[in-house]
């Protein structure tokens, strides 16, 4: 029976992954797939004697690349400095709820996670942590708080200053400076087939993978950041039932490259 193998692992690790314990969570621990393919990848891991601490602080993303299906995107210069897991909502607005009308996207509000050293050492576990986490009923939950499955701190958030310019907030507290990207995007790609398309598995879609370039007011050498890996945050295609303004829930993976 195989909860059996993924309790023994959410003890086993429990320091360093989060064990469904912290009460925030405990509905978001209801055992989804998602949840339970994350747990069986950790147990392989310590099962071949893979699994170490993490400490995203002492971690090197320079040997990290994007996910191959990327490749639909303009490939990346510079060094690759953060992988962050964003979680939050994607926002539209509707001018009127019929179906003659197509939702507009007027931005997003997200909460970033630093998964860099995931991304160094356990890029399946990546993966499935970007899915399990929009399962989370954010509105019970301390978004500043590391995030579990994988502990992620907090590492920034993301914003819009109008409907065009994608803010990458890295400065959260007096000793975590870590700069500002703000953004345009420059090309995008569908989300590949199989994409997670909503929490629980339904909704419209996975929001497309962008390709976004750096302006003036960026603080540190960010030059580009990618979207990769979205789960959820597509509008349905037509404004038919909708309020004048909506959010739908998404999470993703933000790649930031800086200038060598
Ligand atoms: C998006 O919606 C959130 C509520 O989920 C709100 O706090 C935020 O200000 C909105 N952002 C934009 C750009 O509309
Ligand atoms: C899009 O990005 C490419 C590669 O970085 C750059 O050469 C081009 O000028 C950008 N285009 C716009 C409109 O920003
Ligand atoms: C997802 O499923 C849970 C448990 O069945 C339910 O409580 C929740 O409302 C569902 N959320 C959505 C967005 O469908
Ligand atoms: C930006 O790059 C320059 C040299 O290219 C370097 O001197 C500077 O320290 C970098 N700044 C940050 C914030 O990394």
């Amino acid at each position: 029976m195989h909860f059996h193998s993924v309790y023994i692992v959410a003890a086993v690790a429990s320091a360093a992954w989060a064990a469904p314990t912290n009460s925030f969570y405990n509905n978001a621990y209801d055992f989804t797939p998602e949840l339970e393919e994350f747990y069986s990848r950790v147990s392989d891991y310590i099962n071949n004697g893979n699994f170490r601490q993490q400490n995203s602080q002492t971690c090197d993303p320079s040997s990290v690349s994007l996910p191959a299906l990327a490749s639909g995107l303009p490939a990346p210069t510079g060094a690759l400095k953060y992988v962050a897991i964003g979680r939050g909502t994607q926002n539209y607005t509707c001018s009127d709820s019929t179906k003659d009308t197509t939702p507009a996207a007027i931005g997003a509000l997200a909460s970033l996670y630093d998964a860099s050293c995931i991304a160094a050492n356990y890029p399946d576990l990546l993966e499935t942590a970007t899915n399990v986490v929009l399962n989370y009923d954010l509105s019970t939950v301390d978004t500043d708080a590391p995030l579990p499955p994988a502990n992620a701190e907090l590492l920034g958030h993301h914003y819009f200053e109008g409907t065009s310019n994608a803010v990458f907030n890295l400065d959260t507290t007096s000793e975590d400076q870590f700069g500002i990207a703000i953004s345009k995007k420059n090309a995008s790609m569908d989300a590949p087939a199989g994409s997670v398309p909503g929490q629980n598995n339904s909704g419209d879609g996975a929001v497309p993978w962008l390709y976004l370039n750096t302006i003036t007011g960026t603080v540190g050498n960010y030059t580009h950041v990618y979207r990769v890996n979205t789960a959820g945050g597509a509008a349905p295609s037509t404004c038919e039932g909708q309020s004048s303004a909506f959010q739908v829930q998404y999470s993703a993976q933000y790649f930031f490259y800086v200038s060598n």
